[in-house]
């Protein structure tokens, strides 16, 4: 008999989701007012250089573009109040020590409590914390080691960093450990805090990310809760494009005037991810599926990562092969905005509840690199 016709077997699932949400919450309204704020001084100080044409003056924003080309209406935030005065438009936070916990460790360690909590498992019993996230807070020791210690895990953990699609990622990787029987619990922890990364002085992206926290427990089918999700297959891309990009950190210093002070945040070509991304997304998804026998019509539920509403529109159309219902293909964007790889497990922290034994639904995660990841989950009971 085979590892994989032997029932006892590690079956890797989902055991539990935990969810951190920050409480400060901005706005299109409060961003857009801070923007065209910052927008009207920056022109009025530039106002020779821009009258003699050696400067383009600064265009405002508007909150209607934004919610008819994102879907987004607000986001949440670690630290609101320096994000959108217009003399700063930064994020700004209390200095922490090397001994005190990191604030992206603090979320993920929040989020992490919960899915724990709700699983019923003590954290003596995880074997492994996988920090799978786009927005590092630093290069090393790794955050994973710092959530480790702080829950009191033993065992290993490591950061990884697959931009948008790194929780699911994530997710394969903690399968692949529990099938090898090299793990029984893995918590897959994504502390996104988007704010650090962007670029709240450009007009184009300024509106796109929001930060949050959260944590997938993946668990030998022996020792989960009998209510489960059993992963029934995954599949991961990637395939190199320069169209989404941040190049922090010193190693990528030029002279602003070769490359451009921006790029150490994040940059995209909106308009070509677009383009390039939902066809690559949808077709794996719709691959995947056949090699596991899944009729992409007949799945109950998609879990989309939440980037943008109309690429999740088109992704969740071609999959399931018409437009999708909000219960088909849930939103969490509008007042979460884009939180990078955390935004389907957010999607799927909130609405699975309702699911019966039986039901299959997709995880689906896509973004810089590019990448893609994709997860087949069926509720146990
Ligand atoms: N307010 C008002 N107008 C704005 C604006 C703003 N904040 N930002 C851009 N515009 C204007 C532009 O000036 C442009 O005007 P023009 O047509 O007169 O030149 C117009 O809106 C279209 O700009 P564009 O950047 O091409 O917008 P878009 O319709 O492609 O939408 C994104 C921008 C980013 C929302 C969209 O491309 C997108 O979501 N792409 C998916 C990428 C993504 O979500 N990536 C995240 C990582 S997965």
């Amino acid at each position: 008999m085979s590892a994989h016709e032997n029932s006892t077997a590690p079956k890797p699932v989902i055991s539990a989701t935990g969810l951190f949400t920050p409480e400060d919450s901005i706005s299109n309204r409060e961003l857009v007012d801070s923007f065209n704020a910052f927008v009207e001084r920056h022109n009025a100080a530039h106002a020779d250089a821009i009258a003699a044409g050696e400067m383009e003056a600064l265009t405002p924003s508007s909150v209607e573009f934004i919610e008819k080309a994102s879907g987004i209406k607000s986001r949440h935030v670690m630290n609101k109040a320096p994000l959108i005065d217009p003399e700063i438009m930064e994020p700004r936070h209390e200095p922490r020590g090397n001994d005190e916990l990191s604030l992206m460790a603090e979320i993920g360690v929040a989020a992490a409590r919960e899915a724990l909590e709700k699983a019923g498992r003590d954290p003596a019993d995880v074997d492994a914390v996988l920090c799978a996230a786009s927005n590092m807070q630093r290069p090393y020791p790794a955050m994973a080691i710092e959530i480790q210690q702080a829950l009191g895990i033993d065992g290993f953990a490591f950061d990884m960093n697959v931009a948008c699609s790194s929780a699911t990622f994530g997710i394969q990787t903690a399968a692949d450990y529990v099938r090898a029987g090299h793990a029984k619990s893995v918590l897959v922890v994504s502390p996104e805090i988007t704010s650090g990364h962007l670029n709240w002085r450009d007009r184009d992206s300024h509106f796109i990310f929001g930060d949050v926290a959260t944590a997938v427990l993946v668990e030998d089918a022996s020792i989960a809760p009998p209510a489960h999700w059993e992963i029934l297959g995954t599949r991961l891309k990637t395939v190199f494009s320069n169209n989404i990009r941040n190049n922090f950190g010193f190693l990528n210093r030029a002279e602003p005037e070769t490359i451009g002070s921006d790029d150490k945040l994040f940059v995209q070509e909106g308009r070509k991810v677009f383009k390039e991304v939902v066809p690559m997304v949808a077709e794996m998804i719709v691959t995947e599926a056949q090699r596991l026998s899944i009729d992409p019509a007949r799945l109950r539920r998609l879990w989309l990562h939440q980037a943008n509403a109309g690429m999740n529109r088109l992704i969740a159309q071609r999959v399931l092969g018409q437009e999708a219902s909000e219960d088909e293909s849930p939103t969490v964007l509008d007042t979460y905005g884009n939180t990078s790889s955390a935004g389907s497990i957010i999607a799927f922290h909130l609405n699975h509840e309702d699911l019966e034994a039986g039901d299959t639904g997709l995880i689906c995660s896509f973004g810089a690199g590019y990448s893609a990841g994709a997860v087949f989950v069926r509720r146990s009971a």
